[in-house]
């Protein structure tokens, strides 16, 4: 069968069982303490809490996700950072008997896998949570027992499940191992554990399951690894010359990628833009010889009638891929030079190899590899440390600085005030660095902001400036304001107006290192303070001058 077959398969049993199907949601989850959607049931959770769902109390899914977890494994026979998970959900509906029935059935009946190759493991309990004696019995009744040798018990580590992010439903799993990996993981939510792990009985009980679709492809398909799956196939192929590691690494971290871009993310040092910048990088350094281009391309042919936004937003993903490339190129150049003549004066401290990485964008990975080459080491314990203190030391900054104030200025208005100053900042990314401010309007519901640009913006460019001005208030960056004489404000920063307009002492404000700009302020502290960055219109304002109306919608995702 192939993935597209064993998709619909599974969600047309669950379909016919009286499930609701839901499209996935997308890879970035409104919960904020996490960074990534990593499993099927996170849209779902506040469902497995009491709130009615709109689809009724038995949904089933085809999820994207994105692991972090497992980066460091990708490469083996079954770790994959992407990948699509299946799952079918009960909120006070059906539980233990119904779940395990329903897996067992579609498993055997259904896909016709030779029960020889199952085996199942339930949980042993431990001093909080009794051992599921229910699953047990149900098993035993499906020929599975300790007696048969295809039924194990484990403990929490293995067969406990949740919550995602601080809080939320979790408790006790079956798992389902074919041919000894583990496949599909039943999850039976009857305990809330809050902000201090404290375990508490839900009121209502549920059931939450995940089925690597990949896994289940690879046992279906007969094969030994997930990287030998049609959905791998047509990428591993195309890389040549490789060790078979590095095959998988760049084919996983690249398709992956191709995902995360296709969600807005942009390559940057923090959050989901760091770990696609992680990624990305990694794909780059091994596969040096290696057409990216196309094999980005390859993922959104494989995946295009599943994801339509992946076609939609090919050109981006395929640009953001050259650029980050091109830097990568530059930071490794540099990097290697500074990291070279600092490895010569001894083993790396935490505070200089911090230093690199910051200042060159230069992975700790690589002046790890770079000091071994040369018999030194790195300080890692300390560079973790510096990275800590650095982020410290930027925040405590950012709250002496704006305590109080923005109240009296309209504390919407400051928000806007700021989203002009990223906006014109991408605009000079995307458009050119000819683009200047020619004049803006604020109120706490809007901002107004005109400058010169000949033509009338295309829809790929207001999306790509949009989504720019949304990577930047997710990165969570400083906003920094400095004094100092306008001759040397002129300099360094981007001027909106006449300058004759400005004192002989200016203030000047820095937004991380993607925006500076001659302005009286207030503004905010870090640009998460910013909700969500929409451009509701443009249009011309006058000749040679373009508007754009912006509107800022909740708040941001980001921490
Ligand atoms: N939510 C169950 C799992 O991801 O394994």
């Amino acid at each position: 069968m192939t993935s597209q077959q064993l998709r619909s398969e599974f969600l047309n049993f669950f379909e016919k069982k009286g499930h609701k199907i839901v499209p996935s949601f997308s890879l970035l989850p409104t919960d904020p303490s996490v960074l990534f959607t990593t499993a099927g049931m996170q849209q779902f959770k506040e469902y497995f809490l009491g709130k009615k769902s709109p689809y009724g109390d038995k949904v089933a899914s085809c999820q994207k996700c994105f692991r972090t977890s497992d980066i460091e494994e990708v490469g083996d026979d079954a770790h994959l950072t992407f990948l699509e998970m299946l799952g079918n959900f009960s909120f006070g509906g059906y539980f233990k008997e119904e779940a395990i029935k329903f897996a067992y059935e579609f498993l055997i009946n259904n896909l016709q896998l030779p029960i020889s190759q199952l085996t199942v493991t339930v949980f042993g309990g431990d001093n909080e949570v009794p051992r599921d004696e229910e699953s047990v019995k149900i098993w035993e009744k499906l020929g599975f027992s300790e007696k048969n040798g295809n039924l194990r018990f484990c403990g929490r580590a293995d067969n406990f499940w949740g919550p995602t992010g601080e809080e939320g439903p979790c408790g006790p799993t079956t798992e389902i191992h074919i041919r000894g990996i583990e496949v599909w993981n039943l999850v039976f939510n009857e305990y809330f554990q809050d902000k201090n792990k404290k375990l508490t009985p839900l009121k209502q009980k549920g059931v939450d399951t995940g089925m690597g679709l990949e896994r289940l492809a690879m046992t279906a398909q007969d094969k030994s690894s997930v990287f030998e799956i049609d959905l791998f196939t047509p990428l591993t192929g195309m890389i040549n010359n490789q060790d078979e590691k590095a095959k998988r690494i760049i084919a996983d971290h690249i398709k992956g990628a191709v995902f995360l871009i296709s969600e807005g993310i942009l390559p940057s040092n923090v959050e989901q833009g760091y770990v696609l910048r992680r990624i990305l990088r990694r794909a780059i350094q091994y596969g040096k010889s290696v057409d990216l281009t196309s094999l980005a391309r390859k993922v959104v042919e494989i995946y295009e009638d599943i994801y339509p936004e992946l076609k939609s937003r090919e050109t981006d993903i395929l640009s953001v891929i050259e650029k980050e490339k091109e830097k990568f190129g530059e930071a490794l150049k540099i990097g290697i030079n500074t990291t070279a003549s600092e490895i010569a004066k001894g083993d790396l401290d935490g505070e200089t190899a911090f230093r690199l990485y910051q200042s060159h964008g230069f992975p700790l990975e690589l002046i790890k590899e770079e000091a071994k080459k040369a018999g030194r080491v790195v300080d890692e314990e300390g560079f973790y440390a510096a990275q800590k203190k650095h982020q410290e030391v930027s925040r405590a900054g950012a709250e002496k600085k704006f305590k109080g104030g923005l109240a009296d200025d309209g504390a919407e208005a400051v928000k806007y005030h700021t989203a002009t100053h990223l906006l014109l900042a991408a605009l000079r990314e995307v458009l050119g660095p000819e683009i200047y401010q020619k004049g803006s309007n604020i109120t706490a519901e809007r901002l107004r902001f005109d400058f010169n640009y000949p033509q009338k913006m295309t829809d790929g460019q207001i999306k790509e400036i949009e989504t720019l001005v949304n990577q930047k208030i997710r990165e969570d960056l400083l906003v920094e304001m400095k004094e100092m004489s306008k001759d040397k404000a002129l300099k360094i920063a981007k001027v909106s107006f006449d300058p004759e307009k400005y004192g002989e002492v200016v203030k000047v404000y820095q937004i991380g290192d993607f925006s500076i700009e001659l302005c009286g302020g207030p503004h905010v502290g870090r640009t998460s303070e910013l909700g969500v960055f929409k451009i509701i219109k443009e249009e011309s304002s006058s000749a040679g001058i373009r508007r754009i109306r912006a509107i800022s919608l909740g708040h941001a995702t980001s921490k």
